[in-house]
């Protein structure tokens, strides 16, 4: 059993407000008696939910993929700067989606949004611990003593310890960058321990999820199958 105004939303007709607004006016029924009561406890695989008499049916679960551009930052509203929430296309606009932990402004790469509480609790749960992996531009070249530095677990300039992490130099001032958690700035902040401050970050993966040819600034849905792989990332 849910609310009936949450599955309305899930339905994408509209936010809280608007779907509170479309119930107080009778054009929702349920099993064809008309439904004002946001409240009502209903059981959409039984029961018959009606919008102006079209049958509607909840979108489930949905994962979006941004390849996000730097100058906007992760959160669902920001008086001052713009948000990833306006990087989602209209179709989108509805679901409810909210961004899975979170990229700096500056940063690029692979976004997720979902409008799955409960997944998007599991993927940022410390516990879990999803890899995700960076490519980054940095002042300087990494060494070897980076390398072991970053496997060994670092301490970052306020004292703050670092679960252990994969640092791979692929080329002068460029490194690719492997960690299972999500402090505040933490690569960036990893590299500057090791006096390689960053340049520029893009995420390229998590979990086996990679940004493929996904334009930047561009979104898609992710299938059943690679929503499923997400959540069960550790079970090959
Ligand atoms: N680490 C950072 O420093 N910035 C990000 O956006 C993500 C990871």
């Amino acid at each position: 059993m849910e609310r009936l105004d949450k599955f309305l939303c899930d339905c994408g007709i509209g936010t809280r407000s608007q779907v509170k607004a479309i119930l107080k006016a009778g054009r929702v029924t349920v099993d064809g008696i008309p439904e004002r009561d946001n409240g009502r406890k209903i059981d959409p695989n039984t029961q018959e939910i009606a919008l102006d008499g079209e049958i509607l049916q909840a979108f489930g679960t949905v994962v979006v993929m941004l390849n996000k551009p730097a100058g906007f930052v992760t959160a669902t509203a920001d008086e001052k700067e713009k948000t990833v929430m306006e990087l989602l296309p209209e179709e989108y606009r509805h679901l409810d989606l909210k961004p899975v932990g979170r990229l700096d402004k500056q940063t690029e790469g692979l976004l997720l949004f979902t409008n799955d509480g409960d997944l998007l609790h599991r993927l940022i749960s410390p516990k879990k611990e999803v890899p995700k992996i960076y490519y980054a531009r940095h002042e300087g070249t990494a060494t070897q003593e980076d390398v072991q530095a970053f496997s060994a677990g670092l301490t970052l300039a306020d004292g703050t310890a670092c679960l252990p992490a994969v640092l791979e130099p692929i080329g002068p001032g460029e490194s690719m960058v492997t960690v299972c958690e999500g402090k505040y700035h933490q690569v960036r902040r990893m590299l500057a321990s090791r006096h390689l401050p960053v340049t520029y970050l893009e995420r390229r993966q998590e979990g086996k999820l990679t940004l493929g040819d996904l334009p930047r600034g561009q979104v898609r849905r992710l299938t059943e199958a690679e929503v499923d792989a997400l959540d069960h990332w550790q079970v090959v």
